[in-house]
């Protein structure tokens, strides 16, 4: 019988990459998104299905999960995958804004892994996947709080994983490096005339990392590699400059890694 996946934020990049990436493998797909009219494309997939899905609605959440289980029988992953990047001078940032941005990036997680939990214990089996980033457990200038939501993820997920054994529920986390998606123009980006002679040029060098990044399709090799490896591995740092950098954070001290990322992400600035 075929396995089932549901993804969130599967109306671009990474998620509807991975949601064409599994259909064409032979899994069913509850491919969720905010607005449904953005997955017209996905439908050719006959063991695919749209459903209308936003994180920090528990109605929607529940709705979505509910007709997966009825289209498909059952959920085998879950693919918490929708986010969004807040990035600039912190100081700058609204309470708004920094709400909206845990709301997404990490409540939003939680609020789906909470609806979906008991389904797997009953069925004493189920995997919870989660795109974090390797900023998840590295840093750059301007994503103080984007940081901060990826790192509270790999911390939340990192723990979970002990409590959920028992039921045979298994807990990986994605840590893409630059992945070409629409996530840099959704950026939220932030600043102030305080602050601009920064942060502007860093954020173009750090956009500039995106010019050689490759697409989401190698992130969904890999969620399709962690959905299928039958192991409790936690990690898998993928694309880009991701692994090597997150192998250099590992193997350097933090004052050495932090030059090396500011020789890069401040390049041209003068103070
Ligand atoms: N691209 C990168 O370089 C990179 C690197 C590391 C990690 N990531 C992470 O990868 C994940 C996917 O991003 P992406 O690169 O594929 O960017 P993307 O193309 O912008 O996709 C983001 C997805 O998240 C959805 N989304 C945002 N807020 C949502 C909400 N409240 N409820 C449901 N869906 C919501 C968006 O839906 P709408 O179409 O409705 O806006 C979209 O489908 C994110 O968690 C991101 O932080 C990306």
């Amino acid at each position: 019988m075929s396995k089932t996946i549901l993804i969130t934020g599967a109306s671009t990049g990474i998620g509807k990459l991975t949601a064409i990436y599994f259909a064409e493998k032979g899994w069913n797909v509850s491919a969720t998104m905010r607005t449904t009219e953005k997955g017209r494309g996905l439908l050719k997939y006959s063991n695919l299905k749209v459903f209308a899905l936003d994180v920090m609605d528990e109605t929607s959440i529940s709705q979505a999960i509910d007709a997966t289980i009825s289209a498909f029988g059952t959920i085998d992953v879950l693919f918490n995958n929708a986010g969004y990047g807040l990035v600039g001078a912190f100081e700058a940032m609204s309470q708004v804004q920094i709400k909206k941005q845990f709301d997404t990036n990490v409540f939003g997680v939680m609020n789906v892994t909470k609806v979906i939990l008991p389904h797997f214990r009953a069925k004493k089996s189920g995997m919870i996947i989660n795109t974090t980033s390797m900023g998840g457990l590295i840093t750059f200038p301007l994503y103080s709080v984007y940081h901060s939501t990826k790192w509270a993820l790999e911390g939340f997920m990192e723990s979970l994983q002990f409590e959920l054994k028992q039921f045979n529920i298994k807990v990986k986390n994605i840590e893409p490096g630059a992945i070409k998606t629409e996530f840099e123009n959704a950026i939220d980006f932030v600043s102030t005339k305080d602050y601009d002679n920064y942060t502007i040029q860093a954020h173009k060098n750090m956009l500039d990392t995106y010019k050689t990044a490759p697409t989401g399709e190698v992130v969904a090799k890999k969620v399709w590699q962690a959905a299928n490896d039958n192991t409790y591995r936690l990690r898998y740092a993928v694309g880009g400059q991701g692994p090597i950098l997150l192998f250099m954070r590992w193997l350097l001290p933090l004052s050495w890694f932090t030059k090396m990322v500011s020789s890069q992400v401040e390049k041209g600035i003068k103070y």
